[in-house]
């Protein structure tokens, strides 16, 4: 089955959807993402995710190419025309096609922005990953400074996946000023006597849906949380470590920078909130 993409207003097989090469998305990273988990054919926070996205559009002057209503209509219909059951649908946003390269950005009114989204099948809920749980190593967080902005500006976490794949590992945290800020494409987590430790909101994370999600159960199943920057040594002598993100759901960390965490299985706390993840995000789908 060919996977139908949607491109400002048109849903097209994916061999023929396009978008012009002045494209600022193309030529400046000039565009904002989100990735949106299915489960069992349904959206898992929507609110959430367009929330972000907005808060993301505002803080770079870009212009909403729809409604979040309408955008919630084109999720549905990109699901049905692919028979998504489960994975994640993928949305970018930039501020369009200009009729030439200028770092200035462009009158909104006359280069409208561009509006992509397609759909990812994989198994989340059920994964291999989950059960074995996840090796990282640290690398030097060498984002910009505005990283509570989703764009898709991802090269530095790309080139930190494959630092980690190079050193046998699965993922890298990023570290700055001595303190983890958080994974390439994930926000981080450590337990400790019983305690779930997750650096503060700032500028310096993106703020995670899941993550809002997930601490809010934990608060409601009485876990303690604490939310502060914690070091990779801080980290290596934790019982646990996890991470969240839409497309990992919670998943255990078993290994940092090459020392096994407890008995280097995943840990109880980490399973334990990824089932409640998995419950009460089922609940409340769309
Ligand atoms: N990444 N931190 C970073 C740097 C991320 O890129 C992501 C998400 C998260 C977790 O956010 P959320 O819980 O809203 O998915 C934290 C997505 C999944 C991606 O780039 O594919």
């Amino acid at each position: 089955m060919t996977r139908i993409v949607y491109v400002n207003g048109d849903y097209v097989p994916e061999d023929q959807a396009k978008v012009s090469v002045f494209d600022r998305g193309f030529l400046f990273a000039d565009g904002v993402y989100e990735v949106t988990s299915v489960l069992e054919g349904k959206i898992l926070d929507f609110d959430g995710h367009a929330r972000r996205l907005t808060r993301s559009l505002n803080e770079l002057d870009m212009a909403a190419p729809v409604t979040m209503d309408e955008l919630l209509d084109i999720h549905r219909e990109l699901m049905a025309r692919n028979d998504l059951q489960e994975g994640m649908i993928y949305l970018q946003v930039t501020r369009g096609a200009d009729a030439d390269r200028d770092f200035a950005f462009p009158d909104p009114v006359k280069v409208p922005s561009t509006l992509v989204l397609f759909t990812q099948a994989k198994s989340i809920a059920e994964s291999p990953a989950a059960k074995k749980g996840l090796k990282v190593i640290s690398i030097e967080d060498q984002r910009w400074a505005r990283r509570d902005i989703k764009t898709v500006q991802l090269l530095y976490p790309s080139m930190g996946k494959m630092m980690a794949k190079a050193a046998g590992c699965d993922d890298a945290w990023m570290v700055e000023d001595g303190h983890v800020t958080e994974g390439t494409s994930n926000n981080a987590y450590i337990v400790k006597d019983g305690k779930i430790i997750t650096r503060h909101l700032s500028n310096d994370i993106l703020h995670g849906i899941t993550r809002a999600a997930v601490l809010r159960f934990a608060k409601e199943a009485q876990m303690v949380v604490e939310e502060r920057a914690f070091t990779i040594d801080e980290a290596k002598d934790a019982d646990e470590a996890f991470i969240t993100s839409a497309s990992t759901f919670v998943m255990p960390i078993v290994e940092i920078d090459g020392a096994s965490l407890g008995d280097g299985t995943p840990g109880a706390v980490a399973m334990r909130l990824r089932e409640i993840y998995l419950d009460e995000s089922r609940k409340t789908a769309i």
